[in-house]
């Protein structure tokens, strides 16, 4: 089959490999029908190069429809169509039960302390190919794949796989009191749909992005965008009542503009042999922090900070003396997608699609035109702001 493989920092293509095939008796083979790019594709892209090894097959917000199952998969059958979760999950053991499948105990990669293995993310997260693929395996089937119906398009349920979950547990994890305030740092895919959920929850919601288009996007679904910048902080604060909203949304990660040193110290790290790049970024705190440190200024004393973006190194500096000092309650992790399906089916499924899911893709491309597409939506242009691939598609 055709893939897109990770090769080197920076650099992707589409390759034949071997097609996947039953390695257990509770996976399942999905031929992928739409496959999105994803802003955690793009840490893998580079700054987490070490953990990648050149032929990896990345991707983990598929969709598409069942060819083959394990004999243990009793909930899905061949000619299903389903959505794929980024996260493999059992369903069953302890974390699973609570509702915790990004720390799934059946899946966990113990090797590297990491939680639930993820499709297409790197050694760190179990080495699983991922769905930027013409097929895929998934294990734990019956546990992990959403079945949907088959009247709508692809992108009404694609998002089920990834961001639309990450942005409503970002949601909840903010933990807006009825009628209050929520900043959200970062507009893209998950920003923008963190930001229409909360709106549409009643909240104030404040969007901030450096990129004009995500900007334009966030104010038509009703929510008041800035620039990052000194003059955004005090414009939120002004609306605020000099105060801060009552929480912050981080959406955009370790890979932040506006720490300029440890952004080329990220892409060197990015690029050096494994051996040397891996303690690096465990340990020597690289990370690109400043969308964190701005969550922890801007929010309200007392106030509720939500981390969606994903952050890496372990010896970050953290102003813990302003977050003691402030009473931050601060929450993230991996988002737990299955979690929130039965929450977030009914509203794509709506006829009148309120959280937009048809109004955030801006390029539809072919599996092939993959690496330019990785292009684009790291430099972010052509205006792009969501990618998603059809390896159907000529
Ligand atoms: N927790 C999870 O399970 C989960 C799931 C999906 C994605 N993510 C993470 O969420 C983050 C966002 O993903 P995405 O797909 O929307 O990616 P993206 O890269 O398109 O979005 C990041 C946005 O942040 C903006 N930005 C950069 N620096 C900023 C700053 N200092 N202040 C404000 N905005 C800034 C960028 O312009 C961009 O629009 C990534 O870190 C991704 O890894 C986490
Ligand atoms: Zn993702
Ligand atoms: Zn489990």
């Amino acid at each position: 089959m055709r893939a897109l493989t990770w090769q080197a920092p920076g650099r992707v293509s589409v390759e034949t490999v071997p097609d996947p095939r039953i390695e257990q008796p509770t996976d399942a083979i999905v031929r992928i029908t739409s496959t999105a790019i994803c802003g955690s594709d793009l840490h893998l892209y580079e700054a987490l190069g070490p953990y990648m090894a050149p032929g990896d097959v990345v991707g983990h917000e598929p969709m598409g429809i069942v060819v083959e199952t394990g004999s243990e998969v009793t909930h899905v059958s061949e000619g299903d169509r389903v959505v794929v979760p980024f996260n493999i999950s059992c369903g069953t053991c302890a974390m699973c039960s609570q509702g915790l499948q990004s720390q799934c105990e059946t899946t966990q990669v113990r090797e590297h302390g990491s939680g639930a293995a993820l499709l297409g993310f790197s050694a760190l997260y179990g080495s699983l190919p991922g769905g930027q693929a013409e097929f895929l395996r998934v294990p734990h089937a019956d546990h992990g794949l959403i079945p949907v119906g088959s009247d709508l398009a692809d992108e009404r349920y694609l998002f089920l796989s990834d961001i639309l979950p990450t942005a409503w547990q970002g949601v909840r994890y903010a933990d807006i009191p009825r009628g209050g305030s929520v900043a959200v740092l970062g507009l893209g895919p998950v920003g923008q749909f963190a930001a229409r959920i909360a709106a549409r929850e009643g909240a104030r919601v404040f969007g901030v992005d450096p990129v004009p288009e995500r900007r334009a996007l966030a104010e038509r679904w009703g929510i008041e965008a800035f620039p990052q910048g000194e003059e955004a902080h005090q414009q939120i604060l002004d609306a605020t009542e000099g105060r801060g909203p009552d929480a912050v949304i981080d959406a955009v990660g370790m890979e932040a503009h506006g720490s300029p040193v440890a952004a080329v110290a990220q892409k060197v790290v990015g690029r050096l042999p494994d051996k040397l790049g891996r303690p690096l970024m465990e340990r020597a705190g690289i990370d690109r922090l400043s969308a964190l440190h701005e969550a922890i200024a801007l929010v309200r004393r007392g106030g509720t900070i939500s981390l969606s973006g994903v952050y890496g190194g372990t010896a970050s500096p953290m102003p813990l003396l302003t977050m003691f000092d402030k009473q931050i309650q601060l929450r993230m992790g991996q988002c737990n997608v299955r979690s929130w399906t039965e929450d977030l089916l009914p509203l794509v499924e709506d006829t009148s699609d309120p959280l937009g899911t048809g109004d955030l893709v801006t390029h539809h491309l072919p599996l092939e035109e993959g690496p330019a597409a990785y292009e684009m939506f790291r430099s972010k242009n052509d205006n792009c702001i969501k990618v998603v691939l059809e390896p159907g598609r000529a």
